[in-house]
């Protein structure tokens, strides 16, 4: 039995005509958060995997797959470019592709939702592909910048018509065989290069992508498993230079791929547990590609008490086992080069930074500015709102800390706006949990876009977190 995986839980406002209403959460102080939970998959993994499927002979499989509305978008866009994607019965997804080149023009303007993944990488898929398409996106993705990605995109042959400033809505025009071409991230970002790869997949010869810093590699990774051929040397300045050869032959897997759970996602529960008296919390299967772990390194150096036991590989990925205890924390310098592998996890880190003793000092985080919310911002007011003594400029952050012998704890109490932003409205909860007063979000709809169950997952821990 097999389900066409379309069932929006009605997440993130989408349509200004017809906005989702508003739902209000609040995170009651509660004790000691216990038990054992499964993350959700992981969503920069999720989405690749339905989108290379969708680009490959056969049928690929995918288990554990984040069942998010963000990917929920990419699946939705892929079927109506003539891809097929199903939903088991037991959960897992099945993608039967069309093969490079084969994707055709969809029929309706192709909603990305909230998701810069879905609507960046699905450019650069589009830009190998000489059709005509047009793309939208909630509230949230319409403010983001699209130039990034138009810019190199454009160098290969697309053509684009975007709203002011290169934003969404926008008009596509791709080409058969783009131009490959070699080009240098002006920004550390994932995104811009896996879609200059992904347009590479059409071109005749070799698409090169120069990363200043290096930066997820997913794309690359999963890529050569399906088998295309891709190429990465280390540059000497901690920078990345990625070949991929053109038109391959990309080929469903025998396996099916698994997806390790989310290790931004994982992030929530992990920081809940370290500032919540008295708790244990453990995690199986969370992602360790060291593209991504950032958080991690940077809570141990705060003195989390965090073991990762049973590192193994899993479809290509390094996963490993995680228990999470009660900690004191103490403030660090992060430093801005370690940006890249947690560059979604600050908000969290910011709120362990509140409960630590001394300050905690962000440097370089000004794409923080361009996420889902203008980040450093929504963070900034997130604390200050509860209680908490953050200085904040155009790309820093410091932290003051209430821990410690003699501190007083967060102090909660406060409202905050989430900004159709799921890790703001994660983040805020997870810091009501250990305040001393109750701490509310304006709207707590968007969390199902990366992890859809949270509420009930902090509950069943042993928090307090309910509708307002
Ligand atoms: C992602 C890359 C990052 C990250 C986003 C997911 C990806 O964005 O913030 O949540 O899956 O490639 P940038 O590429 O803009 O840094």
């Amino acid at each position: 039995m097999t389900a066409q995986i379309s069932a929006l839980n009605g997440t993130a406002e989408t349509d200004p005509a017809s906005p989702v209403t508003a739902r209000p959460v609040i995170a009651k102080p509660g004790g000691p958060l216990r038990g054992t939970v499964k993350v959700p998959g992981d969503k920069s993994i999720s989405h690749r995997a339905v989108m290379f499927g969708g680009l490959a002979v056969g049928e690929t499989r995918i288990l554990d797959v984040l069942t998010g509305e963000d990917v929920v978008r990419t699946a939705e866009a892929f079927r109506a470019l003539g891809a097929s994607v199903d939903m088991e019965a037991d959960g897992s997804w099945r993608v039967r592709g069309v093969g490079i080149g084969g994707l055709t023009e969809p029929a309706n303007v192709l909603d990305m939702g909230n998701s810069g993944t879905a609507a960046r990488l699905l450019l650069g898929v589009l830009a190998g592909h000489g059709i005509t398409a047009f793309l939208t996106g909630d509230g949230s993705l319409r403010k983001r910048p699209m130039n990034r990605v138009t810019v190199p995109l454009a160098l290969m042959g697309a053509q684009f018509t975007t709203r002011s400033g290169g934003r969404l809505p926008l008009a596509i025009t791709g080409k058969d065989e783009p131009v490959p071409i070699e080009y240098e991230l002006p920004v550390a970002s994932a995104q811009v290069k896996s879609a200059v790869l992904l347009a590479g997949l059409a071109a005749r010869g070799a698409t090169t992508v120069i990363e200043p810093q290096a930066t997820r590699d997913h794309t690359e990774r999963l890529l050569r498993h399906f088998g295309a051929t891709v190429t990465v040397e280390e540059l000497e300045t901690g920078g990345r230079r990625i070949t991929v050869t053109g038109q391959p032959e990309l080929t469903a897997p025998k396996q099916p791929i698994r997806v390790p759970a989310d290790p931004s996602s994982a992030g929530f529960p992990v920081v809940a547990a370290l500032i919540a008296e008295g708790s244990e919390i453990s995690l199986p299967s969370i992602g360790l590609n060291e593209t991504r772990t950032g958080l991690y390194t940077s809570l141990q150096e705060m003195g989390a008490d965090i073991v990762i036991a049973n590192r193994r590989d899993e479809g290509g990925e390094p996963v490993g086992d995680f228990t999470v205890k009660t900690s004191a924390l103490k403030g660090i310098e992060v430093p801005p080069e370690r940006a890249p592998s947690m560059i979604d996890e600050y908000p969290i880190l910011a709120v362990a930074a509140a409960y630590a003793e001394g300050k905690t000092v962000m440097r370089g985080i000004h794409e923080l500015r361009v996420k889902e919310s203008d980040r450093l911002a929504a963070v900034a007011a997130l604390l200050r709102e509860n209680g908490v003594t953050v200085e904040d400029g155009d790309d820093w952050m410091i932290v003051h800390g209430t821990g410690g012998s003699n501190g007083q704890g967060v102090p909660g109490g406060g409202t905050v706006e989430t900004h159709l932003d799921h890790r703001i409205a994660m983040s805020a909860l997870v810091l009501g949990h250990a305040a001393q007063n109750p701490v509310r979000i304006d709207d707590g709809n968007a969390i199902g876009t990366s992890f859809p169950g949270f509420i009930e997952l902090m509950n069943g821990l042993g928090a307090d977190i309910s509708t307002d």
